[in-house]
């Protein structure tokens, strides 16, 4: 038998807290371990290989901390590291563990905001190459357009908490004009990155009314509620005491700094070599 342990929530830096935050409003009761690859950070720019690589040593991470359930709260590692996570490395190293996604859960639901069936994706450079959002929504609303934009300059202006400043001004006017050039009749924006939801206030700047400004925090939430009721064999894993605990592959005090930003409450963490 297998003891229970928390589950794992996993991120190339800090973004993934904005997705954590909403899962612990969501589901308190469960325990809940937190991992930042800031050392490694950012992925967005990163090649598939080395995505896929760096995300298997955190997933292999969580494991050895006994969760059985690991979220990947990172677009870029979900659409660039997920499917051969699962299809390839689990059945070997853990045929009765899960990991998860951010993507396919957007996927199912993002269709039903748009009137106009046009949405646009703003991602990081990796997660637009990689097609996974069109792909994976077609799955789900195939007369759906899908228009993306990489805001390769986002995450860095998050990261280093610019996400409020005229550099942020420009970068986010400019890479909102290329997707509306891209689909004029686009009536849904999806923050397809989590590190997005820090640059929300100044996007809606610059976003016409009418357009609907979509993050994955609690679609993600409430798709985890639901995957949990139906798996009671993982759900049965996962243990419940109310408690979060936070890691970086970085310094800790460095992490505890910003990350209060994305989780809207003081972080402690500790640091973890992988
Ligand atoms: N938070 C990651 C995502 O959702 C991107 C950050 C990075 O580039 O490392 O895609």
């Amino acid at each position: 038998m297998t003891t229970k342990g928390p589950i794992g929530v996993f991120d190339s830096g800090y973004g993934g807290l904005t997705v954590l935050k909403e899962i612990v409003n969501k589901l308190p009761e469960y325990d809940y371990i937190y991992l930042g690859d800031n050392a490694r950070a950012p992925y967005g720019n990163r090649s598939f290989d080395t995505v896929y690589h760096y995300t298997l040593d955190c997933v292999k991470w969580f494991f050895k901390q006994g969760c059985s359930l690991v979220i990947l709260a990172c677009n870029t590692a979900s659409a660039k590291a997920l499917r051969t996570i699962q299809q390839n490395d689990l059945p070997i190293i853990a045929p009765d563990k899960r990991v998860l996604g951010v993507i396919r859960p957007t996927a199912e639901v993002i269709g039903n905001f748009s009137e106009t069936k046009n949405v646009g994706v703003l991602a990081t450079e990796g997660t637009v190459a990689s097609e996974s959002y069109p792909m994976e929504i077609a799955k789900f609303f195939p007369g759906l357009i899908v228009h993306q934009e990489a805001c390769p300059m986002w995450v860095p202006l998050v990261e280093n908490g610019e996400f409020d400043t005229h550099g942020a001004d420009y970068f986010v006017k400019k890479n909102l004009h290329n997707i509306f050039e891209k689909g004029k009749s686009i009536d849904v924006i999806l923050l397809g990155c989590t590190h997005y939801p820090l640059l929300k206030e100044k996007i809606k700047e610059y976003l016409p009314v009418a357009v609907k400004l979509i993050s994955q925090g609690e679609i993600v939430a409430e798709s985890l509620a639901n995957y949990l009721q139906r798996h009671p064999e993982i759900e049965s894993q996962c243990s419940k005491n109310g408690i979060q605990q936070f890691y970086t592959t970085d310094s800790a005090e460095d992490f505890d700094n910003r990350a209060s930003m994305f989780y809207g409450q003081p972080v402690k963490s500790v640091h973890t070599g992988l």
